[in-house]
Order: C-alpha cells, then sequence, then structure tokens
C-alpha cells in the first residue's frame, strides 16, 4: 500500500481524506468512530459560543436525481444551520477524541458574530482542549447570513481579513478559512484571508440553491410549513465548480495550503482536487450517503491509482495540473503556434520531395 500520510501546516494526517464540517462530525461519538475507521481527519460541525441562538427547520434536506436514476443522488440541498449543541458539551467531548485518538487530526470549526472579543474567546476556550487546528466558518449560505454571520462575512474580503486577523491573534495552531463559492472571484477573498494570517484556505461551502419545486403542491423545496428558502447545494453535482475554486484560489495563493472539497464521492474525484492544488480533501455529503466506511475504499483506491502511476507521496500529486491553465487567448495563440510546428514537421525533405520537382518547388515559395 502507498504511503498516504501528508503534513500540511504542521499536522500530520494518516491520509489526506477529512471528514467535511456537517452531520458527519456531529458529536464526539461520531467523531472517534471515523477515527477508528481510518479517516485521516475531521471538521467538527460548526460551532459557537451560544447554540441558543440556532434553531433548525425540518425537513432541511433535498436531493436530485438523474432522470431515469431514481436510486443515485446526484445533487443535495440542506437549509442546515451550524451546530445547536452547547458550546461547553462540545469543548467536553472535543477534549475526550483528542485523549483517545491524540494522533488523528482534528479540527474544530468555529462561527462567531462580527465582534472581536467574541472570536477570541471562541478560539481561545476551543484550543485548550488540545484540538489540532481551526477552520473558519466564513462561508454557511443560509439562516446565518440573516445574523451577519458565515457568507455575510466570507463575501466581504474587508471583514474575511479582519476576522481571520482576530483569530490569529489568539490561535496557537493552524487556522483555514473556509470560504464561499457564492462569489464572482473566489481569488479575492481567498487572498484576504491569507492577508490577514490565515495559513490555509478550504474551499467551497455549498452553492446557493433551489433543489425544486413540488408539482402537485407548487411549493418550493424542502418545504416547511408551506414554505421554503434557499438553501446549500452539495454532491456530485457542485463537483465542478468547486475543482474551478480551488484551482483558482491556489493559483492566486500560492504560499496558502488549500483543504479541496465538493462531490468528492471517490479517490478519482479526491485526485483531481490534489492536482489542482489541494493537500487535503474533505467529503460531507458523500459520507451522508454512502456512510463512514466509504473510507476503506478511498484509502485502497487512491493507493493502487499512485502504485499504478509509480507517485510515491500523497504531495507528489499537489498542484501538478495547475501550470496547464491559460487564458482563451493564450489557446488560441497555443493553437496557431501548435499549426506552424505541424506545417514545418510536414515539411521535411522525406514529404515534399515525391516526384513531382516543379509543383513541389513552388509550395516552398513565399507568396
Ligand atoms: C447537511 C449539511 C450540513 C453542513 N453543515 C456545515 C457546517 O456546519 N459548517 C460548514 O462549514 N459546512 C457545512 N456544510 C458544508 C460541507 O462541509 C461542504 O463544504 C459542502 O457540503 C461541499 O462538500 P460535499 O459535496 O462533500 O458535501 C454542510 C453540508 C451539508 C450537506
Amino acid at each position: 500500500m502507498a504511503d498516504l500520510a501528508i503534513e500540511v501546516n504542521g499536522m500530520r494526517f494518516k491520509n489526506p481524506f477529512l471528514l467535511a464540517s456537517g452531520p458527519p462530525g456531529t458529536n464526539g461519538k461520531v467523531i472517534k468512530r471515523s477515527f477508528s475507521l481510518g479517516w485521516g481527519g475531521i471538521v467538527c460541525k460548526t460551532i459557537s459560543l451560544d447554540n441558543s441562538k440556532v434553531v433548525n427547520a425540518a425537513p432541511r434536506y433535498g436531493k436530485l436525481h438523474a432522470h431515469g436514476h431514481a436510486d443515485e443522488v446526484i445533487g443535495f440541498q440542506n437549509i442546515e444551520l451550524i451546530s445547536d449543541r452547547p458550546f461547553e458539551t462540545w469543548l467536553d467531548e472535543l477534549a475526550d477524541c483528542k485523549r483517545e485518538y491524540p494522533d488523528h487530526m482534528l479540527i474544530a470549526s468555529v462561527m462567531e458574530e462580527y465582534r472581536r472579543e467574541a472570536w477570541h474567546e471562541i478560539i481561545e476556550r476551543t484550543q485548550a482542549t488540545g484540538i489540532d487546528g481551526f477552520e473558519l466558518n466564513l462561508s454557511c449560505p443560509h439562516g446565518l447570513p440573516e445574523r451577519k454571520m458565515g457568507a455575510a462575512m466570507g463575501q466581504d474580503p474587508k471583514i474575511v481579513e479582519e476576522v481571520c486577523g482576530w483569530a490569529k491573534e489568539v490561535a496557537k495552531v493552524p487556522v483555514w478559512a473556509k470560504m464561499t463559492p457564492n462569489i464572482t472571484d473566489p481569488a479575492v477573498p481567498a487572498a484576504a484571508a491569507i492577508r490577514g494570517g490565515a495559513d490555509g484556505i478550504s474551499a467551497i461551502n455549498t452553492i446557493l440553491c433551489i433543489i425544486g419545486v413540488n408539482l402537485d403542491t407548487m411549493r418550493p423545496m424542502p418545504t416547511v410549513e408551506g414554505y421554503s428558502e434557499p438553501g446549500g447545494y452539495s454532491g456530485q453535482a457542485v463537483r465542478p465548480i468547486a475543482l474551478r475554486h480551488v484551482m483558482q484560489i491556489a493559483r492566486a495563493c500560492p504560499n496558502a495550503t488549500v483543504s479541496g472539497m465538493g462531490g468528492i464521492e471517490s479517490a478519482e474525484d479526491a485526485v483531481q482536487f490534489l492536482l489542482l492544488g489541494a493537500s487535503t480533501v474533505q467529503v460531507c455529503t458523500g459520507a451522508m450517503l454512502h456512510g463512514y466506511e466509504m473510507i476503506e475504499g478511498l484509502c485502497n483506491d487512491l493507493s493502487t491509482f499512485m502504485d499504478r502511476r509509480g507517485i510515491k507521496s500523497v504531495r507528489e500529486m499537489v498542484g501538478k495540473s495547475l501550470p496547464y491553465f491559460d487564458t482563451h487567448a493564450g489557446l488560441v495563440a497555443r493553437q496557431a503556434d501548435a499549426k506552424r510546428e505541424h506545417a514545418g514537421r510536414t515539411n521535411r525533405d522525406a514529404q515534399t520531395w515525391q516526384g513531382d520537382i516543379a509543383r513541389e518547388t513552388k509550395t516552398l515559395f513565399t507568396d
């Protein structure tokens, strides 16, 4: 089996597969189970200081199937908020997980209001549990922006820089900033996060969407007492968008580490994120659909891929495909160059002189 370990910002992951913040890391019990099954790391469900302000609605998920494939989910919407469990309970459980699994990377996803003291408090109290790193949730697209949190922060590069700065003032462990895809140019807030001191960028959070409208009731879904709201889109369907965001962030912030996610369900999906600049990858919807046990297949298939290609370490793959992007004008120029070179190749003597020398001579004149 190939060596799947990778060190990122001083954190040593047994493999590059992390469970992303969300239902898969919703309490200490499931976090420990995931470690025991072999996940390289876990980003816990986002926590905040005051859970009383977090009230979920139900139903809160919606699915998209490809036509004629009711058994396969290609897109997933949620209107779920961050964790509604008490902060103190979380502190106990995070400490307990670290005691039992000291060598497994546990990253705390945190979110707070736009106040320096609140960010200082959540970072200081959470890091006292012994967690290995932070992921700042600057990206939840629904519910929280109404309180000027989540994506409302991530969409404003000035606030991103300021909040990352506040976190770094007190953090003693690495800090990743998790970005929203609901913006025009992902490189702008990512660069702001790095200016603020963040060590890495996580991308992407979910994409604002409406999963569909029920044609019997004519009500948008998921339907809560007859009404709905735009929610966050995830799963396979978002992967091409996520890959583009990771590529643009990796190219714009070459000194930052990137943790890539969005629609990863197989080792082949994950390798594409690595090739575009991610050094770890995260899985949320995939684990919700296929179970925590999918980690075994992810590791085996990644190892097989590496062995087959003679790749010795995960690090070797990181960013390998990044140099092969250009502007459209660049592609057109490359195409013209290639045509010229091709013409040059076919103008070699062996191909030019076939016996009809008068006609062949004419082909070599300029006009
Ligand atoms: C039901 C659900 C809840 C989520 N909750 C959080 C959260 O609390 N904090 C966070 O940063 N991201 C949250 N996410 C976003 C995921 O971590 C991830 O960024 C996104 O779903 C894309 O990855 P995926 O396609 O593997 O799910 C949630 C996603 C889903 C589907």
